[in-house]
């Protein structure tokens, strides 16, 4: 396409992207192991974790959206929006069910072959997350999870295997989905049961500690097997503001916002940050290193960021943060109308983070999640008319290409949830981020039909003009 002033760069990648734990389904099939997402009821906010599958219990991942078996007639459909890119994660327990096997599961891998096979015929290029949410459960329960070392070791053959398998499908690699959310929510991202008390923050870095030297071990790996592709970082970024020029506000926020950029900070520029030693200090927090982890720090960083940004939220001294997947909700901001779900959708935001990552780093950013969990209702005519899905998708991919006008370089645009799946924070189908509606309910009824949104031939339009559908009047 000839390039004017209101398309995106030619090169620009666009698609959706998904997890595999909230999508496939099949979650004991062809050798599959048990993973840390196969035991929430309920979601991994709301919800409870059990410590092993009761039976008599509903699990949204058990069945998810059939993705396993389906994918063939979803892949189509990417493919008739135009996708040139699709995100998904290899869910790590059917390549080793256990987590700490010599040998991986041969169906698990092929099922990823027979997967991306069928993208690429299709024109699109997988992108993968190595881990979302899914380390085995094995290696909670025998190890720990992140916070022993030896898990580095586990999640390196795991590289290795899938690097190997791959290397000739999968250009764009990600190591740990939002891996920032270890304060959050240690026991998804971290694999770790850490509860709130004195020794959360000593346990939160120690695990943290241990990921950063296997994102750099994943890094190194990729060097040596696949030195032509590119593993990177994806963190949450979603943006907390002051919530007034009190400069209380204001270093609160930035402070907030430190803890989260303090992962990409030592991922993409290879060592601790000095304002990191003051908080470890203030909580007497020591962590574990061995010889020689600051230079394999140093030495492997990652190439691009990747981050997922859905909503702004601002910080006032003294009053309570919430935690949620889309990112930290603070104070109410009174410019900003909230989602269904109480998210406030602020699609300036992302121009502002894309700005400020950009010039924090000046490595490529890739946005691999963004989208409106919503309610959407069957209308007489049997379609969904989701006019506010589409109004939300305009107004940020216009901020995204303000923000490539400013001089960002972002390679590509992955949609939350471009066919209904699960939500990981809730466990619901209710909420629904698709361009592709998928029939199933909160408690698992449903045909698990298909159906096409009014958004479908929107971002199809939008991608079929390389973005400059979005100015149409
Ligand atoms: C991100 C996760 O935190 O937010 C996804 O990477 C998740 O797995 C997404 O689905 C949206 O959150 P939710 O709770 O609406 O599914």
């Amino acid at each position: 396409m000839k390039q004017t002033k209101k398309a995106f760069p030619n090169d620009f990648l666009w698609g959706g992207a998904i997890a595999a734990n909230q999508a496939e389904g099949a979650w004991n099939e062809d050798g599959k192991g048990v993973s840390i997402a196969d035991v929430v009821r309920g979601g991994i906010i709301s919800g409870v974790a059990d410590r092993e599958i009761d039976p008599e219990k509903y699990y949204a991942s058990h069945e998810a959206i059939n993705f396993y078996h389906e994918y063939k007639n979803d892949v189509a459909m990417f493919a008739e929006m135009g996708f040139s890119l699709f995100r998904t994660s290899i869910n790590w327990t059917r390549i080793f069910p256990n987590g700490d096997e010599e040998e991986p599961n041969e169906a698990g891998l092929q099922f990823y072959d027979d997967l991306f096979d069928e993208l690429i015929s299709k024109g699109i290029q997988p992108m993968v997350t190595i881990s979302h949410y899914e380390t085995p459960l094995h290696l909670l329960d025998e190890y720990g999870g992140w916070e022993n070392r030896k898990l580095i070791d586990f999640f390196s053959r795991y590289c290795e295997v899938i690097f190997q398998r791959y290397k000739d499908k999968v250009k764009y690699w990600m190591t740990f989905n939002e891996v920032n959310n270890m304060h959050k929510i240690p026991y998804a991202a971290g694999a770790c049961r850490i509860e709130d008390g004195p020794d959360k923050l000593q346990r939160v870095y120690q695990a943290s500690h241990h990921l950063f030297l296997a994102n750099s071990m994943a890094v190194k790996l990729g060097k040596i097997i696949m030195p032509e592709n590119e593993v990177g970082c994806m963190l949450s970024l979603s943006a907390f503001y002051p919530n007034t020029c009190h400069p209380d506000d204001v270093f609160g926020a930035y402070e907030n916002r430190r803890k989260s950029l303090f992962f990409s900070d030592v991922m993409l520029r290879g060592e601790y940050p000095t304002y990191v030693n003051r908080i470890l200090k203030e909580h007497n927090v020591t962590i574990e290193k061995e010889a020689g982890d600051e230079q394999l720090l140093k030495e492997y960083t990652c190439s691009f960021l990747a981050f997922s940004y859905y909503l702004t939220s601002t910080y006032k001294a003294g009053t309570p943060i919430y935690e949620s997947t889309g990112g930290s909700i603070g104070y109410e901001n009174p410019y900003l109308e909230n989602s269904d779900f109480g998210w406030p959708i602020d699609p300036k935001g992302l121009r502002y983070v894309c700005n400020e990552l950009y010039d924090r780093y000046q490595k490529p950013l890739f946005v691999v999640e963004n989208g409106l969990g919503a309610k959407d209702e069957i209308a007489e005519d049997g379609k969904i008319h989701d006019d506010y899905r589409i109004e939300y998708l305009r107004k940020h991919l216009v901020e995204l290409h303000e923000a490539l006008e400013d001089g960002c370089e972002i390679l590509g645009y992955t949609y939350w949830g471009p066919i209904d799946i699960v939500s990981a924070g809730s466990g619901q189908m209710a909420k629904r981020y698709g361009f592709i509606y998928v029939d199933k309910d909160d408690y698992g009824n449903g045909s698990l039909k298909r159906m096409k949104k009014d958004s479908f031939d929107w971002y199809k339009k939008v991608i079929e003009t390389n973005g400059e559908y979005l100015y149409k009047d």
